[in-house]
């Protein structure tokens, strides 16, 4: 007799245990599992909170690693170098640092304003080949050269620091304006 109560109590309990956690759990889920904020905004003594991407000193390095040096050379022979971000394109870090590369189409391979001339061939045979699009383009560029490109097509890459880019005396700019310079 004794153990029967005892065994009805004990299922008693755990009834009441698992109704308790239901209840906990359809009306406060906090209460059951910490949420992902709280996770990543708790801070313990000497660590540093959660977090999936670099901190500090380390991302620092990090970006200042994922830009390389360009230098842009005007057609006085000035020089400005600047710092360009890894996958952005030659017109776009130019138009971001004051230097005059025109880029009429804004990238769109529908002029030739944004040509420059690559100064080193090493640097010049490390860039992606030229699209046909791209070379069409060309053909209509002012002073073309062997290492000509669109400036909005050169995109930064690790292996190019040190890119040194000259602009060239003039552009012809057919395509966007119709504007013909005259024949010198
Ligand atoms: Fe027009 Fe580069 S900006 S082709």
């Amino acid at each position: 007799m004794f153990t029967c109560k005892s065994l009805q109590l004990g299922a008693q309990a755990i009834k009441g245990l698992s109704k308790a956690s239901r209840i906990l759990k359809s009306t406060s889920p906090a209460l059951i599992t910490p949420r992902k904020s709280y996770v990543q905004n708790l801070r313990l003594p000497g660590r540093e909170p959660f977090s999936t991407t670099a901190t500090g000193n380390a991302e620092a390095g990090n970006e200042e690693k994922q830009k390389i040096t360009v230098t842009f050379v005007d057609k006085d022979g000035e020089e400005k170098q600047i710092k360009v971000p890894i996958g952005m394109s030659m017109l776009e870090a130019a138009h971001q640092n004051g230097i005059e590369l025109e880029g009429a189409c804004e990238g769109s391979l529908a002029c030739s304003t944004c040509h420059v001339i690559v100064m080193d061939v090493e640097h010049y045979n490390k860039l992606e080949d030229p699209t046909d699009e791209e070379n069409d383009m060309l053909d209509l560029a002012f002073g073309l050269t062997e290492t000509s490109r669109l400036g909005c097509q050169v995109i930064a890459r690790p292996e190019l620091d040190g890119l040194r880019l000259a602009l060239p005396a003039a552009t012809r700019n057919f395509a966007v304006d119709g504007y013909k310079p005259k024949p010198h």
